[in-house]
């Protein structure tokens, strides 16, 4: 399949085979491929929560409104964008001073930048969330290369997804994505044509 072809063929699978266990290094792969995304500054800002034992898939049930899928698919991962990317700031940029893209003098610079913006409350957030999200597509479409179907979630409460798996408050919950081997067709899922969304030069 082309990527493009990948794009148009996933879609939400909500019923798996409750018997298949995602072996590591698929699970690996899957996540270093979600890590290839891009993000500002190149930050990073995500970490996936995964969520594979029979014990913690019990418990995220009520937490994702029952939502069967995170009880029968292989694994759930929770996409968590982090508040504090800019933390990551010294050590992206020392690996830019390290291979010669730039000197000591603009990595300062730039990090003392990124600090200063991450003083908004609001921009951190909204980075967080929109970094994490690009991260969580890429893992998304690598899972339907290897041969496995996800389902994304908004639908759970981040509140208790915290206090339940201790997550810090430095990092957001994004949304969850479950992966297996979906064992049911998707529900059909209707795209506006390309014409009715694009706007050309200007509204
Ligand atoms: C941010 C986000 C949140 C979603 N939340 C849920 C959810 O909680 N439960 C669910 O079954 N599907 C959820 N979906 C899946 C959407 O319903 C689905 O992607 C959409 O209907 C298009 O269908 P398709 O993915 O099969 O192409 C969510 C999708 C996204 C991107």
């Amino acid at each position: 399949m082309t990527a493009i072809e990948l794009m148009k063929e996933r879609h939400s699978i909500r019923k798996y085979d409750k018997q298949h266990a995602m072996p590591e290094e698929d699970l690996n792969e899957l996540i270093e491929a979600a890590t290839a995304a891009p993000s500002s500054w190149n930050l990073q800002h995500w970490k996936f929560l995964v969520i594979n034992s029979d014990e913690k898939k019990q418990e995220l049930l009520p937490i994702a409104y029952n939502q069967q899928q995170v009880v029968d698919s292989s694994v759930t991962v929770a996409i968590l964008g982090d508040k504090e990317a800019n933390q990551n700031a010294d050590t992206v940029f020392e690996k830019s001073l390290e291979n010669g893209a730039m000197t000591e003098e603009i990595k300062n610079q730039i990090v003392a930048n990124i600090h200063g913006a991450y003083e908004g409350e609001e921009f951190a957030h909204n980075e967080a969330l929109i970094n994490a999200s690009l991260a969580a597509m890429q893992l998304m479409l690598a899972a339907k290369e290897k041969g496995y179907d996800t389902v994304p979630m908004g639908g759970f409460d981040r509140e208790k997804l915290k206090k339940s798996f201790n997550i810090p408050d430095r990092y957001l919950p994004v949304m969850l994505i479950s992966i297996g081997k979906g064992n049911a067709e998707s529900r059909p899922s209707f795209r506006f044509p390309a014409e009715d969304v694009i706007i050309k030069d200007s509204f």
